[in-house]
């Protein structure tokens, strides 16, 4: 995920461009830049935030300019770095570009661009794109629009761009498919966002470029669509915009915890992208193809994380006992970090964080190091000190997570998981060819499933209705979903201020059913192929004491059907692949019962979304 700027017009562009970069800096942070035009066209890049950006144009570039455009990026070709920063400019220093999406075909245009006498500086597809534009611009000697068109036309991939000549600065071309673009439409000035918010203070009026559209943005003359496929001129809607600025910027949801919810989907897609090749039947992770024997010849794994990243922890022991036959211990990090763990030669750690920040899961990976560990970070946010303490890793490619409760990382840490344990399962033997590709299979079915649970999202939060006013709830689950049942139980704890508590269903017993009365509802998964008839007697030893029983159930199920309060269906997968469905109409429900309290449902009290301190 990145986030495009743009601006042509009698106003300063440089300031628009910036606080446009500013408001965008939600779709990644790794670095930034901008290019200006004024008589010589001005780059500046940085790695780091939109403020390094800032100070470092300030000393370097003249800021005087009507033309500009900028880009804050989310690392995915290339490292971090100034080189691999946008905007970039092409091998004749006439174009430049600014770019949201991946270029899937890039490595075969780029040895095309190379054999051709072309040369790249950075590792970005980007790069490759803008040579490409130019190359054709020159060999078939047409106008920028027409060369972004036929380039785009030989590209396969996701993109959002804007690119300007620097011999013919009086206009923006922008183009997109898969990515999003809006145009700002002022009186003689254009403005370009990868959403409304870089350009909210200056215009209501609105153009969201459609699929597979080019623009030729001009400020005093006339601004030109059309379809890249096709060339046909199109007239795009005007849409005049209601909004505020706070509500665009949860993307028109009331919380950034509703928002991430909704996005999970959309954030294992990205997690699986270029990892999960469902057609080859592989699946591609480098920090582990580069380590895969240590993977294959580990003793032992443990597993370190605080708060949703230790649950997903305790998944992933599940999953990785479970499909590559490897003994996992789960840990606390700010326990491990006191103990004295004893970690032997051939042992693996695995830290799991999404912000990358977190003091003790950091502290808990160098005593690990110490100890002789090989440390494997799991994160979200790239370049941060998990990341650069792991000896290898991978990313999760949520997205920025704003809402302090944790929901897309969770099951991202999960996807990946699920990858890791797959791929050593089968580089170890332990599952065949038919069961990695079933596995496989599943696994990309997972974002249309979790689609279609969050469908149920109005019947949730009638459920939510009946229950907000209870001060104690239980969760409980078993197997795969145990640890759902404990992270299902903190969410509602962060964010609802409701004592809750998560069980193996079949500890109850031992316990917890003191508890049951008719005040205390208890919500159960009870999915049809985990341990289902054991878990149906434990709903009717909760029943028989007057307890509610929300449950978590399987599409087909009758049983717990007629015998639950309320019940949630999600769709039939995996037994083992069922956190990752059974997960979300328990974030759903915390949610809505937050909001029906009137809660702070993104800024809870006394949470802070990174935990730098111990
Ligand atoms: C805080 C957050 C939680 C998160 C935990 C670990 O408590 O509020 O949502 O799960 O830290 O954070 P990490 O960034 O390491 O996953």
């Amino acid at each position: 995920m990145c986030g495009i700027v743009g601006y042509i017009g009698d106003k300063n562009a440089y300031e628009i461009v910036i606080n446009g970069l500013r408001r965008l800096e939600y779709r990644g942070y790794d670095s930034s830049g901008i290019a200006l035009y004024n008589s010589e066209l001005n780059v500046c890049k940085t790695k780091g935030k939109v403020e390094k950006l800032v100070k470092k144009a300030k000393k370097n570039i003249s800021l005087e300019a009507n033309i500009g455009i900028g880009h804050t990026r989310w690392a995915t070709h290339g490292e971090p770095n100034n080189v691999n920063a946008h905007p970039l400019i092409s091998n004749n220093g006439s174009l430049v570009i600014v770019h949201n999406g991946i270029i899937e075909n890039y490595a075969t245009i780029k040895n095309e661009l190379i054999d051709k006498g072309y040369n790249f500086k950075s590792e970005t597809d980007t790069e490759v794109l803008v040579n490409l534009i130019e190359y054709v611009q020159e060999t078939e000697n047409v106008k920028l629009g027409k060369a972004v068109q036929l380039a785009l036309s030989q590209v396969v991939g996701a993109y959002a761009i804007a690119v300007f000549d620097k011999k013919k600065p009086d206009e923006i071309v922008v183009a997109r498919l898969g990515s999003p673009l809006a145009i700002g439409i002022g009186e003689s000035e254009m403005f370009i966002g990868s959403d409304v918010t870089p350009f909210l203070d200056f215009t209501r009026k609105v153009i969201y470029l459609d699929e597979g559209q080019v623009g030729v943005l001009r400020n005093h003359k006339e601004t030109k669509f059309y379809e890249i496929s096709n060339d046909s001129i199109i007239s795009p809607n005007i849409e005049t915009l209601e909004l505020e600025l706070s509500e665009i910027e949860k993307g028109g949801f009331d919380h950034f915890m509703l928002k991430e919810i909704h996005e999970q989907p959309k954030a294992i897609i990205d997690t699986l992208r270029g990892r999960l090749k469902l057609n080859k039947g592989i699946i591609k992770l480098s920090g582990i193809d580069n380590n895969l024997n240590k993977f294959t010849s580990a003793n032992k794994i443990t597993i370190i994380g605080c708060g949703t990243s230790w649950h997903a922890g305790l998944v992933g022991e599940y999953i990785f006992e479970k499909i590559s036959r490897i003994p996992v211990e789960v840990e606390y990090a700010s326990e491990f970090r006191y103990r004295d763990p004893i970690i032997n030669p051939n042992d693996i750690v695995i830290a799991i964080s999404q912000s990358g920040e977190t003091a003790d899961t950091l502290a808990a990976m160098k005593l690990a190091k110490e100890k002789g560990a090989f440390v494997f970070g799991i994160c979200n946010v790239v370049g941060s000190s998990i990341t650069r303490e792991s000896n290898s890793g991978t990313y999760t490619h949520a997205g920025p997570e704003i809402g302090v409760a944790s929901t897309k990382a969770f099951t991202t840490q999960i996807t990946v998981l699920y990858l890791m344990a797959l791929k050593i399962g089968k580089a170890k033997g332990i599952i065949s060819n038919n069961v990695f590709n079933k596995y496989l299979a599943e696994l990309n079915l997972i974002p249309e499933k979790i689609e279609k649970s969050l469908s149920f999202n109005n019947k949730i939060e009638e459920i939510a209705d009946q229950i907000k006013d209870s001060t104690n709830c239980l969760y409980l689950g078993r197997g795969f979903n145990f640890p759902v049942a404990l992270e299902g139980a903190l969410k509602l704890k962060e964010i609802s201020y409701i004592h809750a508590e998560g069980y193996p269903a079949a500890e109850m017993k031992h316990g917890p059913i003191a508890l049951i009365d008719e005040n205390m509802p208890t919500v159960v998964i009870a999915t049809a192929k985990g341990h289902y008839e054991k878990v149906v007697s434990n709903i009717r030893e909760i029943q028989s004491r007057k307890g509610k029983i929300i449950a978590i159930i399987t599409e087909g199920d009758k049983d717990v059907k007629e015998i639950a309060d309320y019940y949630i269906e999600i769709p039939e997968t995996i037994e083992s692949l069922t956190p990752l469905l059974t997960t979300i109409p328990l974030q759903l429900l915390s949610y809505h019962i937050a909001v029906k309290l009137g809660k702070n449902v993104d800024q809870p009290r006394n949470l802070a979304k990174s935990v730098t301190v111990e």
